[in-house]
């Protein structure tokens, strides 16, 4: 089966209205901001979900005129739309000024206050921290001492404040980060970005669950054998090696992103789909993984360090990576949820760098079926189905069956149903931070991560790292451009089952 545009009925919208927001973004010379935000913003500028009363304003510490971050940016924006492209950079302002000084902070708000006279006098506000999370702590309270984050009782204008990753590095710096924020701002206010969630296709997963009716009857302990929660890159730390080293994939990728993952393909339906509504159902979820056995850490969770392959250096060689590095660039696990639905399935979440190829997917295999009525074949010998939700890059789903081959003898094989997102749509999917500045615009927290959310992932693997950190267990190695370490399969078991091929 395959599904075209003929067949799709785009008929069910949810209607986003936007409203006037001025969006400021700290670290306005950055990478992120030239690379991700201004781009996403300008997609929504086209598809008319940025108001026409919106602004945005730069602030870093680099001396430019307004004129002069419209420039830098304009380069990351489509040159085939020079008209839109003028327009847009029109609402775009920039003041400069350093981040611990307060008199920086009342220029800044001087100049909102300008800026927004002119569409409207009351403007909400959204702070993005596009900046390293160690200046977090200098910049939240210069805001709240500067009146800029005060909102009145009702929140009518809004003030928020959105944060990149990483909160925290362990259960301790989360909570002092988290008391840090609590101290300037109220929850409400406070939008923690995990870029995962705004992937079409991993929203996608609440619509497949919770809008057909076909797969709750079977999403349980009852027919799932296993789930396998991939995230694999080709690529190596790049220009992040001071950050990267210090962090290590488990807390690059397993803390959020793949606890994102596993929450919604494994938590209850939500009462509602808004922000509470979806997050409780995610921090039951995550309060209910069991805790990973200390005494059998190698059992249940495994790391690995790429080494030099024939083309590719290893991570030591690594630009800025210490020669005697212990981080993991690949880690592996296999957790169990302690629910009464899955009680016993277990989930493989493995996620690298410098492996055979990106990709990002959530593999479902369901159990065999109870009896073979066919000659010659056991119910074991009859392949599982298995679903695919395929993150990226090939986004869409696959559905493995048995079925039988035409001809005239009893021949069994395996069909493959695809939905692929850029067969039916053009490939015209969204930059999940596109989704996520659009919510964050609207006021909706459903995509974003809740403070109790981050700490329960963190009491799930802080223990974990520090086992790590006294090198209790080995460091596995893989080549660099390899499948992954091949202890990786060892958490399998005597299942029969192993990693699905990269
Ligand atoms: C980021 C990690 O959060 O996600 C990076 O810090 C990683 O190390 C990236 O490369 C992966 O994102 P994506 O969207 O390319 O899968």
């Amino acid at each position: 089966m395959s599904v075209n545009q003929n067949y799709w009925q785009a008929n069910l919208c949810v209607e986003m209205k936007p409203v006037p927001n001025l969006m400021v973004i700290f670290g306005a010379s950055g990478d992120l901001t030239r690379r991700k935000l201004i781009p996403a913003l300008f997609n929504l500028y086209r598809r008319e979900l940025f108001h026409e009363a919106s602004r945005i304003v730069g602030f870093s510490r680099t001396p430019m005129s307004d004129d002069g971050l419209r420039e830098s940016i304009r380069e990351f924006l489509p040159a085939a739309a020079p008209r839109e492209v003028e327009k847009f950079l029109a609402k775009i302002y920039y003041v400069y000024g350093e981040y611990d000084s307060p008199e920086s902070y009342r220029k800044l708000g001087t100049r909102l206050k300008d800026i927004e006279e002119k569409p409207s006098p009351e403007l909400n506000r959204t702070f993005y921290l596009s900046t390293p999370a160690a200046l977090y702590p200098m910049i939240v309270p210069r805001l709240a001492e500067s009146g800029l984050t005060a909102e009145n009782f009702e929140g009518k204008p809004w003030r928020h404040v959105i944060l990149e990753k990483p909160f925290g590095y362990d259960t301790e710096s989360a909570e002092e980060l988290d008391r840090m924020l609590h101290q300037s701002l109220q929850e409400r206010q406070i939008y923690r970005i995990d870029h995962y969630l705004g992937k079409e296709t991993v929203q996608n997963i609440l619509m497949l669950r919770f809008a057909n009716i076909i797969f709750e009857p079977v999403w349980n302990n009852a027919y799932i054998d296993h789930v396998q929660i991939t995230t694999a890159e080709t690529v190596g730390v790049g220009s992040r090696a001071g950050y990267y080293d210090r962090a290590g994939q488990l807390r690059d990728m397993f803390q959020n992103h793949m606890l994102a993952m596993l929450s919604l393909v494994a938590m209850e339906v939500p009462v509602t789909l808004d922000a509470d509504g979806m997050r409780d159902e995610q921090l039951k979820l995550i309060r209910s993984i069991q805790p990973i056995s200390l005494a059998e850490l190698d059992k249940y969770i495994l790391r690995a360090q790429y080494v030099e392959d024939d083309k590719l250096p290893g991570y030591r060689s690594e630009p800025g990576i210490r020669a005697n590095s212990q981080t993991e660039t690949y880690a592996a696990a296999k957790l169990f949820i302690n629910n009464w639905r899955w009680r016993g399935v277990p989930f493989y979440l493995r996620s690298g760098k410098r492996l055979k190829r990106k990709v990002s997917e959530i593999a479902i295999t369901f159990k065999h079926v109870p009896h073979s009525i066919f000659p010659q074949l056991t119910s074991s010998e009859l392949e599982p189905d298995v679903l695919v939700l395929n993150v990226q890059p090939e986004e869409g789903m696959a559905l493995s069956i048995q079925a039988k081959q035409p001809g005239p003898r009893l021949c069994m094989g395996k069909l493959t149903l695809k939905f692929n997102y850029a067969d039916t749509f053009g490939g015209n999917i969204p930059e999940a931070y596109e989704r996520l500045l659009l919510d964050s615009m609207l006021g909706d927290q459903t995509l974003f991560i809740r403070s109790d959310i981050i700490a329960a992932s963190w009491r799930l693997f802080t223990p974990v790292l520090e086992a790590w950190q006294a090198n209790a267990v080995p460091l596995y190695t893989y080549k660099a451009g390899s499948e992954g370490p091949d202890e990786a399969n060892r958490l399998f078991g005597k299942t029969g089952y192993f990693w699905r091929e990269l």
